[in-house]
């Protein structure tokens, strides 16, 4: 990989977790920490992008030299997305959205009453942002790149995915066991929609980032 080979290019990344509030207080949410977002969002800039980073519910500093977005819930994330993604060549995915959000938001704090059983929780589905932002149409960033957590037949999981969401590329993480989510490091196999597939070992998140941007940058649509 050239060390300024994103010059010129406009890259979206979404990082960390959407949640859904149930009430002023609570929400429905998932763990993940934005930490591959955020290397991906480093690494970038390190090559020469000009990167906007969308992040949700993260505690991270702000890499140096991208504009950040913050937002909370994933009506937020795919507003910022989508708007960033206008005249940019390639967008990343790497938040974990939630699939469904409460039907109904309380108010005010849901109470607990003595004797009486807690009403059940209605769902419905969250828009697919990777799908919308794949589909073709004059506006498709040229690269599109989805990450998927998968803990049994992962490749053939993926294989589906990719194909399923419409992206060029698809980051399938192993996931179990405690890794991927928190954690410093992680691993990966890279699918891209021409068969192709490269395995980074287990590792610092900064090098699966670069990894994913050598197959962005590899990408026929890039050049
Ligand atoms: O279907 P699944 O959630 O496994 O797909 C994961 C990929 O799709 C990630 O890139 C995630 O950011 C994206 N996604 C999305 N909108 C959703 C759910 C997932 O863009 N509602």
């Amino acid at each position: 990989a050239g060390e300024r080979d994103l010059a010129g290019r406009r890259v979206v990344i979404s990082a960390g977790g959407t949640r859904e509030p149930l009430d002023p207080v609570r929400f429905l949410g998932n763990h993940s920490s934005g930490k591959q977002g955020y290397a991906l969002a480093r690494a970038a800039v390190a090559r020469g992008a000009q990167v906007t980073l969308v992040a949700a519910n993260t505690a991270l500093p702000d890499p140096a030299g991208a504009t950040v977005v913050p937002v909370s819930t994933t009506r937020e994330l795919a507003e910022a997305v989508t708007e960033a993604a206008r005249g940019a060549d390639v967008v990343v995915m790497a938040a974990a959205v939630a699939d469904f959000r409460p039907v109904r938001v309380a108010t005010g704090k849901i109470k607990k009453r003595d004797g009486v059983d807690p009403e059940p929780i209605a769902l419905e589905r969250n828009p697919d942002i990777l799908a919308g932002l794949a589909a073709p149409g004059a506006d498709r960033p040229a690269v599109v790149v989805g990450f998927a957590a998968e803990t049994d037949d992962v490749l053939a999981s993926g294989r589906a995915k990719l194909a399923r969401k419409g992206c060029d590329l698809l980051v399938v993480n192993e996931v179990g066991g405690g890794r991927a989510f928190g954690t410093e490091d992680n691993e990966a196999v890279l699918l891209d929609a021409r068969g192709g597939e490269r395995h980074v070992p287990y590792g610092p998140k900064d090098v699966l980032a670069d990894a994913v941007w050598d197959a962005v940058a590899a990408e026929p649509a890039l050049s």
